[in-house]
């Protein structure tokens, strides 16, 4: 098959990063993830930090640049996977700021539709519970496809070369798997 037709079947995903630390358990979570989905999929992590705080007055005279830009790509993904660590019980502003504008406009956001798989790696062996339960009640309002199986990875120490442990990188494959297969199977409602 020829190159330009095989780049055109690969399936969009986009990924969000609660965690904008370089070492971040989370994100090399994502890194592992992307490793899976391997040349099956075009998969872009936006850098959050590039969105400006949210403020309804920036919508009156269209979206910013950077929003436009990262809720075209969220719009044009075939699902979406986020990383996100545990903020004092809560989800990260990042996260939360990058939420919120893919909620807006108010009945048109962007995530309407998409599958949403909500991941968390900690230290602590509860796995990010409570920025899991989060996610999924604000995801839940963003579209009716979140899959309602979250993973927490409690427990991590340090990354070993960048990387997440074996075991860990084992248990999220098979969930990506499950996750997958949700996302397809939601498509044909
Ligand atoms: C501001 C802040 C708040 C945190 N709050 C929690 C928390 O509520 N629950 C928890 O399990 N860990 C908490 N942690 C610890 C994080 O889970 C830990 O630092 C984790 O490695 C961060 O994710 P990352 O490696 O992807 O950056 C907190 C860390 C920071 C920096």
């Amino acid at each position: 098959m020829a190159a330009s037709q095989h780049m055109a079947e690969l399936r969009p995903v986009t990924f969000l990063v609660g965690s904008l630390r370089s070492t971040s358990l989370n994100r090399a979570a994502a890194n592992h993830a992307r490793d899976c989905f391997g040349a099956d999929a075009s998969v872009k992590v936006p850098d959050l930090a590039e969105l400006p705080l949210y403020n309804q007055d920036l919508e009156t005279t269209g979206f910013p640049a950077p929003v436009a830009d990262f809720k075209s790509r969220v719009e044009r993904s075939d699902m979406i996977l986020i990383f996100s660590p545990e903020y004092n019980y809560g989800i990260p502003g990042p996260l939360k700021n990058a939420l919120d504008w893919l909620s807006r406009p108010f009945g048109a956001g962007s995530l309407i539709g998409k599958p949403v798989g909500i991941i968390s790696v900690s230290p602590s062996s509860r796995g990010g519970e409570n920025v899991r339960e989060q996610l999924l009640k604000t995801c839940q309002i963003l579209t009716d496809r979140t899959y309602g199986i979250t993973i927490g990875i409690g427990g991590v120490g340090d990354l070993i070369d960048g990387e997440l442990p074996d075991d860990d990188k084992q248990s999220l494959t098979s969930w990506l798997e499950m996750f997958t297969l949700y996302a397809e199977h939601s498509q044909q409602r």
